[in-house]
């Protein structure tokens, strides 16, 4: 039975059902170029993923008119970082090479192909079968509370972010706030010059840079 591997494999991926993991999506554009994404993706079913991302996004755009895409797993803050602020500078931070569709610095791949499309609200929802997946050759780590805390002060980021350039200030500090949180456990468990303590300070440095902007 070829779909009943793909299960057995987001199980051992730690994908349970009906849950939500955070993860880097890479689509392509009409073009053939590839876009890279943090999206959450939710575990639906079996063999069946979902994704959610606002119309605005490239994501969206891709995925409407390219109906596959890649779910690149990785815990490396510094891909969420610079996937989710592709149009900013950044000095000192490595991009995630392209390997076709994939992100080569990812731990794990999920190859997926729309199968539905819901765009009657703002966040569209994409059913996605899984057509395959591919483990790399990386080790267990052991779970990082710094890690995870990067991660989740990019996501506050993407809010303060929109939130600014909407002029909703007061709604934008309320992240900004959230965000030290992160900072604080981060400072308490990493060093400064950790893959963490980096995104944390890089996002600050965006944070001014958009309140002046
Ligand atoms: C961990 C994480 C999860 C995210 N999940 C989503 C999501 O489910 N849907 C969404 O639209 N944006 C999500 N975002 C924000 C997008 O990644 C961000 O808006 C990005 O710039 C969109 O890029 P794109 O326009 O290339 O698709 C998430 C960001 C992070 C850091």
């Amino acid at each position: 039975m070829e779909g009943a591997t793909e299960g057995l494999l987001l199980d051992g991926l730690g994908f349970e059902e009906d849950q939500i993991f955070e993860t880097i999506i890479t689509t392509m554009d009409h073009d053939g170029s590839v876009n890279a994404a943090p999206m959450g993706v939710g575990r639906t079913g079996r063999e069946t993923l979902e994704i959610r991302p606002f119309k605005s996004s490239s994501t969206y755009r891709n995925l409407s008119s390219r109906p596959e895409a890649c779910v690149n797993v990785t815990d490396d803050p510094i891909i969420f970082l610079v996937t989710a602020f592709k149009e900013e500078d950044f000095r000192g931070f490595e991009e995630p090479s392209l390997d076709g569709i994939r992100l080569r610095e990812a731990d794990a791949y999920i190859f997926i192909s729309v199968r539905d499309l819901d765009d009657s609200e703002d966040r569209a929802r994409f059913t996605c079968n899984v057509d395959s997946v591919e483990v790399g050759e990386a080790g267990p780590r052991p779970f990082s509370r710094g890690r995870a805390q990067a991660i989740e002060a990019v996501i506050h980021a993407t809010r303060i972010e929109f939130l600014y350039g909407e002029g909703r200030v007061e709604e934008g500090e309320e992240f900004v706030r959230r965000l030290s949180v992160c900072k604080d456990v981060v400072g308490r468990v990493s060093t400064p010059d950790s893959a963490e303590g980096r995104v944390i300070t890089e996002l600050e440095r965006l944070i001014e840079g958009w309140r002046g902007g």
